[in-house]
C-alpha cells in the first residue's frame, strides 16, 4: 500500500485559529487620537480587515500620556460611533469598545489615583501599560509602583515586553515584573520580525516559558495587516492551543471583565 503525506495547506492553521473568533485589546483603529489611523477611511479599512481576519471585538488603545495626549473615554465614543456609521449596519465585522494604553512612567501611581485612565474594555481596574523602548528607560523600581497599585485593586497589564530594550539586555526584569502582578501582552508582530531579531528572540523565549497572557495586533496603519496575517499565521502554526488562548479566549475574557489568572 502506498501511503501519501499530505503536506499542510498553507494558511490551514490561521483558518482554524480565525473560526474560534479573535479579540484584540491593543490596537490604533481610532483616527485622530494618536500615531494610529490618521482618517475615518484608514480606521474603516483596518477595521474591516480585522473583521476579514476573524477578529469579533476590538478595545481600543490610543496612546494615553499624562504629559501629553489623555484620550478620555468621552474623547473615544464619538469617534467609535463616526467609525461604526461609516461601517454600516449590516457589518458583521468587530464591534469597538473604549480603552487606552497607558505610559508607564513616574505619574502613573498619581494619574490612577486620580482615575483618569481608561480600562481595557468592560475590565474594571485593569489597564494595558506599557515602558518606554529605549535603553535605560523603565522607570527605576517600577515594581513599587505596580505592586501599590495591584494591592489596591488594579490589574496591570504589560504591553509587548519583549520590545522594550531594557528587558531585552536584562531577561531579570520579567520575573520582577511577573512578581509584581503584572500580565504580559505579547505584541504578535514580534513573532515574524517586525521589530527586529533582539525582539524575535525575546518573543519567542517568553512563548516558550508560557510568560504570556494575551497576544495583540497593536496595528496602527492598513499596511500593518499583512504582518498582523503573517504573525497570527505563525502562532497557530506554533502551537494551536496557545494561540487560540493568547488571541481568542483569554482577551475575550479580558475584554468582557471575567479575566482571571490560573497563577
Ligand atoms: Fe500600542
Amino acid at each position: 500500500m502506498v501511503w501519501f503525506f499530505k503536506k499542510k495547506r498553507p494558511g490551514a492553521a490561521l483558518e482554524q485559529l480565525a473560526a474560534t473568533g479573535l479579540w484584540d485589546f491593543h490596537n490604533h483603529v481610532l483616527h485622530g487620537v494618536d500615531d494610529g489611523a490618521r482618517d475615518l477611511e484608514q480606521s474603516v479599512a483596518m477595521v474591516e480587515r480585522l473583521g476579514a481576519l476573524g477578529y469579533r471585538q476590538l478595545a481600543v488603545s490610543p496612546h494615553f500620556d499624562a504629559q501629553r495626549a489623555q484620550p478620555s473615554v468621552e474623547t473615544q465614543r464619538p469617534i467609535i460611533e463616526q467609525i461604526e456609521a461609516a461601517l454600516g449596519r449590516e457589518f458583521a465585522g468587530p464591534r469597538l469598545r473604549t480603552g487606552a494604553e497607558v505610559i508607564f512612567d513616574d505619574t502613573l501611581v498619581e494619574g490612577w489615583e486620580d482615575g483618569v485612565f481608561p480600562c481595557i474594555g468592560d475590565a474594571r481596574d485593569t489597564y494595558l501599560v506599557e515602558f518606554a523602548f529605549g535603553s535605560g528607560r523603565v522607570p527605576r523600581r517600577f515594581e513599587d509602583a505596580a505592586f501599590r497599585m495591584r494591592v489596591k485593586g488594579a490589574t496591570l497589564v504589560l504591553a509587548h515586553p519583549e520590545r522594550v530594550a531594557d528587558f531585552q539586555s536584562d531577561p531579570g526584569l520579567v520575573r520582577v515584573a511577573r512578581s509584581a502582578g503584572m500580565l504580559f501582552q505579547l505584541d504578535v508582530m514580534a513573532l515574524v520580525g517586525r521589530y527586529g531579531g533582539k525582539a524575535r528572540r525575546l518573543a519567542y523565549s517568553l512563548l516558550e516559558k508560557g510568560e504570556y497572557h494575551f497576544a495583540c495586533s497593536d496595528i496602527h496603519r492598513p499596511h500593518d495587516l499583512d504582518t498582523l496575517e503573517q504573525a497570527l499565521s505563525a502562532l497557530a502554526d506554533w502551537d494551536m492551543d496557545v494561540a487560540c488562548r493568547l488571541v481568542s479566549h483569554s482577551p475575550r475574557d479580558l475584554i468582557e471583565g471575567t479575566f482571571v489568572s490560573e497563577e
